[in-house]
């Protein structure tokens, strides 16, 4: 066999073990934002928490190669993989309920940095998705850098029946102007978009409890309502949770009335039903809508109005 049929051979193998592995997971969502910093991983994280609070089973997938965040705020960075039989490997189990892959875990060195060109990188994310025993989920959320590069391609075009993305901005015009080519990037590669979130949406300060508008606040609807995408909520800034993180410790668990925690578990429920009932616009006079969906909706309909 000539190298060129053993490696078509390989990569038809490879898409084969890909489609039976994500056959087995209801909900793929990926999070995007063509910006750095706006809270990406931030979102990733603990909307899986809060999806696996609610009993679902949920996988993260970290596809940013070069700056994994995703184990150090869940607190498992001092993790390795495993394989059994050298090819398969296995996600780490955070808790019950929610497991991670990400290239963190292969690179005992944190401060290591990955220096891989395209080809290199398209090949790792194709081997999480493929390689990996996710075995039965309900959701995987997957982490993205910033931009609308191999990373994003990759896992869209490799996952089969990929849900939708939901895309984080901050509300000021910078982050918008970003998020906005990631709304455009979604749209042309026929994504849905389940929504915007709006993070570091004011500050919370921690003296006497007023909101500083420090990146603006409000851009995130606008974004929502000009590309006539739903907008899933606002997350404000908040100590604890940069805290939290920063330590491993899930927000959700040790702030859980804070109001980024409030905010985080209302987006949660807003993307399990959106995904439930595909896009919003569909459940608009059924008995699926109800006003806690106006949020997540597009539509101009009566009752979204009052
Ligand atoms: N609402 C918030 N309140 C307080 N701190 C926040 C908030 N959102 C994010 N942070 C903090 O801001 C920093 C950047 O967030 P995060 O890593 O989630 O962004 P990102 O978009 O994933 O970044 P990157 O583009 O580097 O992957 C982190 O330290 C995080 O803890
Ligand atoms: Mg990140």
């Amino acid at each position: 066999m000539s190298n060129e049929q053993s490696s078509a051979n390989q990569t038809e193998l490879q898409d084969k073990q890909i489609e039976e592995r994500m056959s087995l997971i209801g909900k793929k969502i990926i999070v995007m934002s063509g910006k750095g910093g706006v809270g990406k991983t931030t979102v990733t994280v603990n909307l899986a928490n809060a999806l696996a609070d609610k009993g679902y089973k949920v996988g993260i997938l970290d596809t940013d190669l070069h700056g994994p965040n995703v184990a150090k705020m869940l607190g498992c960075e001092k993790s390795t993989l495993e394989s059994p039989d050298g090819k398969t490997m296995m996600p780490i189990k955070v808790r019950d309920n929610l497991c991670v892959i990400s290239l963190s875990f292969a690179i005992p060195d944190s401060g290591a940095p990955v220096i891989w060109r395209g080809p290199m990188k398209i090949a790792a994310i194709k081997q999480f998705i493929g390689d990996v025993e996710w075995g039965i989920l309900d959701y995987l959320l997957i982490d993205t850098p910033p931009g609308t590069g191999d990373e994003q391609l990759t896992a869209i075009q490799s996952i089969p029946g990929m849900t939708g993305s939901v895309i984080v901005t901050t509300p000021q015009e910078v982050a918008l102007l970003d998020a906005r080519k990631s709304v455009n990037f979604s749209k042309k590669l026929n994504l849905r978009i389940i929504g915007i979130v709006e993070n570091m949406s004011g500050l919370i300060c921690p003296h006497c409890g007023d909101v500083i508008p420090l990146f603006g606040m409000g851009g995130g609807v606008e974004l929502a309502t000009e590309a006539k995408v739903p907008y899933l909520g606002r997350i404000p800034i908040e100590i604890n949770l940069r805290e939290n993180e920063d330590t491993g410790k899930s927000p959700l668990e040790m702030n859980p009335d804070s109001e980024s925690s409030k905010a985080l578990r209302s987006i949660a429920d807003l993307l399990d039903s959106s995904t439930e009932v595909g896009d919003p616009n569909d459940y608009i006079g059924t008995n699926k809508c109800s006003p806690a969906s106006c949020a997540s909706c597009s539509s101009n309909c009566s009752s979204r109005e009052k």
